[in-house]
């Protein structure tokens, strides 16, 4: 490989965005000439953006609020997960010029927290998922891919929730929001999906108090690091996951198909990624 690698995200607003720390990492660690940059194109000019992709030398983009849905009517290709989940994480650009669209937030939620909880199995008991926005879709499609039996998804708005009910089937079951605290009994896991306890944004409004002791507590939100949901989840004693890993994590498959390699999510990268983030 001897050109310059280019990557980038999309997305307006996009400065805060934390990916270009990730992915410039691993050029060095890689030892590679290339570069990863933050691309602030507004909704109107998504199209225009994504199509100059080739002509620029971008070997493809990632995708932020809003374009993930607005990108799948754009690109070329829709694959079948992207579709699955209603909505494009990555784009790839191929060797004719034409654009593949994807979606690797699935599997960055799994891997997470297979790197996290080695032991931890989708098939183990109930699991409780509590919104029902594009992240939602893709942990919910991604519970369900690894063999998840029963999920009790929950959301303010109950006709999203029984919208994905209806599309994805059993194991999975739409619950009203009045229902969020009582579904915690015996389940073996509960995931934030919703933007409550993000910086600026009051706390998950959830009891914790029937969650057994046992079950996984998981967050996909990653600024802060540990949101008040999780916070009181770990002073029960209840194993916590943040949504850290899940941003790292959904970065190897869109290097895999980019430029062929697959990078690892290092303690170092996590050390790295946590400081920028504390320090706002
Ligand atoms: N770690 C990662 O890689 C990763 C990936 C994707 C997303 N995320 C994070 O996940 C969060 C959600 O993102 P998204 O793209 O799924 O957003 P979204 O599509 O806008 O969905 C937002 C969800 O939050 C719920 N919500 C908003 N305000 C609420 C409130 N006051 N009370 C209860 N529920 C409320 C919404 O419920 P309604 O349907 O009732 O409005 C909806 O279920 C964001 O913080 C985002 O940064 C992280």
């Amino acid at each position: 490989m001897n050109k310059f690698l280019l990557a980038g995200v999309m997305g307006w607003p996009v400065m805060h965005s934390r990916s270009p720390l990730m992915h410039n990492y691993w050029f060095k660690q890689h030892n590679l000439a290339g570069t990863y940059v933050p691309l602030a194109i507004e909704p109107t000019g998504l199209a225009s953006a994504l199509r100059a992709l080739p002509a620029l030398g971008f070997a493809g983009c990632n995708l932020t609020i809003p374009h993930k849905q607005a990108a799948m009517k754009i690109v070329d290709e829709v694959d079948a997960l992207a579709k699955n989940i209603g909505a494009i994480s990555c784009v790839i650009v191929r060797s004719d010029g034409s654009l593949a669209g994807t979606n690797n937030d699935c599997y960055g939620f799994i891997h997470n927290i297979r790197q996290e909880l080695p032991s931890w199995r989708a098939d183990s008991g109930p699991i409780v998922v509590v919104g029902a926005g594009g992240g939602s879709r893709a942990v919910c499609y991604g519970l369900t891919q690894e063999g998840a039996r029963e999920i009790r998804l929950v959301n303010r708005s109950f006709d999203r929730a029984k919208k994905i009910g209806e599309e994805f089937g059993p194991p999975l079951t739409a619950l009203p929001w009045e229902q969020r605290d009582d579904a915690l009994e015996d389940a073996v896991m509960v995931v934030n999906t919703t933007s409550q306890g993000m910086v600026g944004q009051s706390p998950l409004d959830i009891r914790l108090d029937k969650l057994p002791k046992h079950a996984v507590a998981a967050d996909i939100i990653y600024t802060p690091l540990e949101t008040p949901f999780l916070a009181a989840a770990r002073e029960r004693g209840n194993p916590a996951v943040n949504g850290l890993g899940m941003l790292l994590h959904q970065g190897r498959p869109a290097w895999r198909a980019w430029f062929g390699i697959e990078p690892e999510v290092t303690a170092e990268l996590r050390a790295l990624m946590e400081k920028s983030i504390r320090e706002g």
